[in-house]
């Protein structure tokens, strides 16, 4: 049997972060004056913090300085901390942790691969920190997604070859990454934006054992 390695991305498939992210883009589009819906916060999912404010500037038409934008940059990300250091276990979506179990019982080596550099923090506020043997985060790519650089560096970090590696994803820049490292996508969320995933859920309460276990048996 091949070795499976499991990766996950981290806001929207283990935690609903996204909520934050968007209070946190609202309070400064508002200081701007530019709209911002939470329609608009979709195309910011998965998306680096830097390329949100490219944006979010280009929707208000706004250009600025490279010392104004690192003011907002770390204005927003302030704004957002403040949400999550209130973050705890309740935050964690549906049956994720039975799937993170399962997974750990069978000896299935999990990586994390998210663009968020505060994937970190997150991971230790709602106590899921030591089921990922490598945290592959925004802190330690260069290429964003659907570039397959953070996928890529989790399976060398697991020692698991790339098409033994399964990913679950919430956003389509994300499934596209995954395809580009020759993984297995598994998309979590709406089919009908997720559409290049090779399975798709809306949430992890549709993933029975039963696929899990063909999953990481690679047959
Ligand atoms: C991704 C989120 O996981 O991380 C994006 O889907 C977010 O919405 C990105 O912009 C960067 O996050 P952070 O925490 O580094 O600002
Ligand atoms: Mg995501």
């Amino acid at each position: 049997m091949k070795k499976t390695g499991v990766i996950f991305d981290l806001d929207g498939v283990i935690v609903d972060t996204a909520k934050y992210h968007y209070l946190a883009w609202k309070n400064l589009a508002d200081e701007l004056g530019i709209e911002f819906t939470e329609q608009d916060n979709e195309r910011f999912k998965g998306v680096s913090r830097k390329r949100c404010l490219e944006i979010l500037l280009e929707m208000g038409s706004i250009e600025a300085s490279q010392e104004q934008i690192d003011t907002w940059l770390k204005e927003k990300n302030e704004d957002y901390l403040s949400y999550i250091t209130k973050m705890d276990e309740s935050e964690i979506l549906p049956d994720v942790p039975k799937v993170l179990k399962y997974l750990r019982e069978n000896k299935i080596p999990m990586a994390l691969g998210s663009a968020s550099k505060n994937a970190r923090p997150i991971l230790e506020k709602v106590n899921l920190l030591s089921y990922f043997e490598t945290l592959v985060d925004g802190n330690s790519v260069t290429k964003a997604k659907p570039d397959p650089e953070v996928f890529l560096i989790a399976a060398e970090n697991l020692g698991v070859p790339p098409e033994n590696c399964v990913v679950f994803e919430d956003a389509l820049a994300g499934i596209e990454a995954a395809n580009n490292a020759g993984m297995t996508s598994i998309g979590i969320g709406e089919p009908s934006v997720l559409t290049e995933a090779k399975f798709n859920f809306i949430d992890f309460t549709e993933i029975n054992l039963d696929f899990l276990d063909k999953l990481i048996s690679q047959e």
